[in-house]
């Protein structure tokens, strides 16, 4: 291929800039002009892209966020969208594009393979919830950004004899919250994956700790249980432990990336490069342990994910 085009869509994630500094780099040396378009699939649509080269992703690699910027688009799903976004491709002269995003952004890059314009995705959101992949850029950052905001909530929660009842991003998933949880020492951890009884789960549990001493609770909650509020104010009627809820929202999608969203960010997009260069497409970029692997799009999106309940059981035995 000689012109590949490479988007960001759905939520931003810290290290999507370092797959697509990644992307551009390889592909310019294979020769390849590489267009940066912008806003996902919008810019596709309306032809918001400019050629990029070796110096446009200079210094992107430590930033959060995503230099093309990022969107949800629903237009794009509809046919006439998605006729629009194949007119611009065949008038630049696009044979191939990365879509950095989410399992809904790579519905829509089957869709685009579908009619002849052949994407390679790449799993970029903070809440590891692609199945086919172990890992998904931005997953790392996202969870210590969680960490050092607890770690934070917990001084003022321990000064108090408080509790702390905290959501967590993760969409339908409680891959954010049951691993910062563990590193955050959260008494609970409640997750949409893992049926609870609140009674037994977090009242119980809290009076059984108090028993042994603890004045001070953290419990985290991913945003698919959600109800923080009503969750404090019930622990306090219940307990008499003074409660407050905090929901710590995007401050979990930005900051600069770590190592690991650094250097995932950075193998992913040299491997999409090196599939669109052989000429194949509809695949998605996926970790498995150690290694970077592809699979069919198709195939990607039936594929089912599960949470580790032995790490869950684990969190509680710890926490206690
Ligand atoms: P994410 O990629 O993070 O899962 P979204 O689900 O919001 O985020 O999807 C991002 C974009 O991908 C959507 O705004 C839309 O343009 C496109 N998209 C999502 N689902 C589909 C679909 N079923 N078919 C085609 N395009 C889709
Ligand atoms: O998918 C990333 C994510 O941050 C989810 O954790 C969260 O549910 C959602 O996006 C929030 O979306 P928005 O930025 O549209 O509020």
């Amino acid at each position: 291929m000689r012109t590949i085009g490479v988007l960001t869509s759905g939520g931003d994630a810290p290290g999507m800039n370092a797959a697509v500094r990644a992307v551009v780099r390889s592909g310019c040396e294979k020769g390849m002009r590489v267009m940066g378009i912008r806003r996902g699939y919008n810019g596709l649509m309306y032809g918001d892209m400019y050629e990029m080269n070796l110096r446009s992703v200079s210094n992107i690699i430590n930033r959060g966020g995503t230099i093309l910027y990022s969107a949800r688009s629903p237009e794009f799903k509809t046919e006439e969208g998605m006729q629009k976004a194949i007119n611009v491709c065949r008038e630049v002269g696009l044979e191939g594009v990365v879509v950095i995003g989410g399992d809904g952004s790579f519905r829509g890059a089957r869709d685009l393979s579908l009619r002849g314009i052949p994407c390679v995705g790449i799993p970029g959101t903070i809440d590891n919830d692609i199945a086919c992949c172990d890992y998904t850029i931005g997953f790392d950052t996202s969870m210590n950004t969680v960490m050092q905001m607890v770690d934070r909530l917990r001084d003022t929660t321990e000064s108090h004899d408080r509790c702390s009842v905290v959501e967590v991003m993760g969409r339908r998933a409680g891959y954010i919250a049951l691993n910062a949880g563990i590193a955050c020492g959260a008494t609970t951890i409640l997750i949409p994956e893992i049926e609870f009884d609140f009674e037994r789960d977090v009242i119980e549990r809290m009076k059984r700790t108090q028993k042994t001493g603890k004045r001070h609770f953290i419990i985290i909650v991913a945003e698919g249980i959600g109800g923080v509020s009503e969750m404090a104010k019930k622990i306090e009627e219940v307990t008499g432990i003074e409660s407050r809820a905090t929901i710590l929202g995007h401050v979990q999608r930005g900051g600069s990336p770590t190592v690991r969203d650094r250097v995932t960010g950075s193998l992913m997009g040299c491997k999409a490069v090196e599939l669109l260069e052989k000429g194949i497409g509809n695949r998605v970029v996926a970790t498995r342990k150690e290694d970077i692997v592809d699979y069919d799009i198709f195939e990607a999106l039936n594929m089912t994910k599960h949470i580790d309940e032995g790490l869950y059981r684990l969190a509680h035995e710890i926490s206690i």
